[in-house]
Order: C-alpha cells, then sequence, then structure tokens
C-alpha cells in the first residue's frame, strides 16, 4: 500500500483555522489517500515541530500567526516570495530531506484578482491601507504585476516607511490623514488592515470616500469575515470593481496542497460555497 501523506496546519492558537476544511475537501474531491490536520504549537515548541517532520511522517504544511517568521527562519531553502516577503506560510521537505518554505499569500491574493477581474493589473498605481505582514505579502504581489508607484498609508507612519525601505522606490508612506488624496488616482485600492473584521468595527463606517475614484478602480480587501466588510460596501456603493477576500484564503493554499499530495487543485465555486457554510455556522 502507498505511503500515506500526511500535512498539516499549524499555529497557537489554530482550532479557528479553515485550511484542514479546504484540504480535506480537496483530497476527497481528487480521490487521494491523504491528511491534513490542525497541530498546535506553542512558539517553544515550534522549533523542533518544525525541525522533525519527516520523523512525525509530515510531507510539511501551512504555518499561521504567530510562526510565520520562526518558521522562515528555520527553514534551509526558501522561495523567491518568502525571501522578499520575509515570512513562510508553507512548509515541504524536498527530494534531498531539506526543510523548504514558501509564501504563498502573494500568489493567493494575485491569483484571486485573475479569477474574479482578469484585467485587475492593467493600471499601474496602487493605494494599499495597512502595513502589515499582509500589506507586505500584497506589495510584493503589486510589484510583480508592474505596478509602478503603491501608496501604502498606515497609522503607525514608521511601519509604513519601512515597507518603502525594504521594497524601494515605487512605494511611498503615507498618513491616513494624507490618504483621501490618493484615493482618486489609484487603479487598484487593498484594505489590509483589521479595520472591519469582525469583531473590530464591522459596523463602522470606513474612513474614506471613494466617490472620486477613478471609473473601472479595483477595491479589494483581504478581511473574508464579514465577506462584505465596509471598505467593500463603500466601495462598491461608489461604483468600483470589488473582489472580497474569501477567494485570497482559498488560492494561498494551492500551492502547498500541490507540493505535499501532488496534484494541483482548482478553486472552485463549490469549495467557496462550504467554506462561506461553515463562517455562517460558527
Ligand atoms: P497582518 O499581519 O494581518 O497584516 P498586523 O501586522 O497586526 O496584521 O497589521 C494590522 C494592520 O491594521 C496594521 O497596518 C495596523 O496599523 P498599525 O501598524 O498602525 O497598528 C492596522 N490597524 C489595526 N487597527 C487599526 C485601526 N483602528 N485604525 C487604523 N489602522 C489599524
Amino acid at each position: 500500500m502507498a505511503e500515506m501523506k500526511q500535512a498539516f496546519v499549524t499555529g497557537f492558537p489554530i482550532k479557528h483555522s479553515r485550511s484542514p476544511l479546504i484540504h480535506n475537501y480537496w483530497l476527497q474531491r481528487y480521490g487521494l489517500s491523504g491528511s491534513y490536520k490542525a497541530i498546535e504549537n506553542s512558539p517553544e515548541d515550534f522549533p523542533h515541530f518544525a525541525q522533525t517532520l519527516a520523523e512525525q511522517g509530515l510531507r510539511g504544511g501551512n504555518v499561521t500567526i504567530p510562526h510565520k517568521e520562526a518558521a522562515f527562519a528555520l527553514c534551509e531553502k526558501r522561495d523567491a516570495a518568502a525571501e522578499a516577503i520575509g515570512a513562510v506560510n508553507t512548509l515541504w521537505i524536498d527530494a534531498e530531506n531539506k526543510l523548504n518554505g514558501g509564501n504563498t499569500d502573494a500568489y493567493g491574493f494575485a491569483a484571486n484578482l485573475d479569477a474574479q477581474l482578469p484585467d485587475w493589473a492593467q493600471g499601474k498605481s496602487a493605494l494599499v491601507l495597512g502595513a502589515g505582514g499582509a500589506s507586505r505579502a500584497v506589495i510584493y504581489a503589486l510589484l510583480n504585476r508592474g505596478f509602478d508607484k503603491i501608496i501604502v498609508v498606515n497609522r503607525t507612519v514608521e511601519r509604513a516607511q519601512a515597507l518603502v525601505d525594504h521594497f524601494g522606490s515605487k512605494i511611498e508612506a503615507a498618513s491616513w490623514d494624507q490618504a483621501q488624496g490618493f484615493v482618486s488616482s489609484a487603479d487598484v485600492i487593498v484594505n489590509t488592515t483589521s479595520l472591519g473584521m469582525s469583531g473590530h468595527g464591522e459596523a463602522e463606517a470606513f474612513p474614506l470616500d471613494f466617490t472620486k475614484a477613478k471609473a473601472g478602480a479595483v477595491a479589494t480587501d483581504i478581511v473574508y469575515i464579514p465577506l462584505e466588510t465596509p471598505f467593500l460596501a463603500q466601495a462598491r456603493q461608489a461604483g468600483l470593481r470589488c473582489v472580497d477576500g474569501l477567494g485570497m484564503l482559498l488560492h494561498q493554499a494551492v500551492p502547498g496542497f500541490e507540493h505535499w499530495f501532488g496534484v494541483r487543485p482548482k478553486v472552485t465555486d463549490a469549495l467557496r460555497q462550504i467554506i462561506l457554510d461553515d463562517i455562517l455556522k460558527r
């Protein structure tokens, strides 16, 4: 009998992760014998866990908060996205038994937009709200797609400035007081802040007016609970082309599944519906 392929998602805590639902759906859909489980690891336990995957019978897995930077440091090899973003969300053991790390968040961000609005990257100017880890992945994706003017707005302007220092002269840092002035020149507007996330002011208005946005401008949020955030609701009302954040969660899972189980899975409406049902249920 073929060896059963096993993968995981680890974080601290991890019980809220929807990754098992995604990967187990694909395992079943493609008739593969394998498993994907949530495994909790404290920050103290994570290094030993990550360095003994093969001994535990694990081919690799996903890494989430708070282990993405620790995973980056532990990997023997890293892909270009992980190197540029400084964080690893996907681990796999390669043919030489080395621990490899990748970052699939930038891929997930762009693949979601490619699927929903194939012409989303025709413009060159972007406005990115927020300067945390998610913002790094979004900026890397935008640079890869040819955006050459990316304004990063953040409450703590030093964090936005750190991204300018990291990514270079196509990035510009700004404060929220200046943000409104950039709305009318942006081809793509991305919310990477937790503003409007369930439990973080989802009932409050988003602090920007999109009525003067460019014709055909795209708005996308990386938050997916609620699916329609105040940011997206206001952008949609103003006529922007809107893409919610759930697709990024689904698409970022694709490369990992392919590494561990050998099949490149498809993001479908059926999978999206399973996650939507789970969000409503919890
Ligand atoms: P992630 O890794 O998911 O991006 P993070 O590093 O905690 O998470 O970043 C959250 C982002 O939301 C940051 O840009 C944060 O701004 P600060 O860097 O100034 O903290 C932003 N954010 C969170 N709450 C906010 C609020 N009430 N107003 C404005 N920005 C907020």
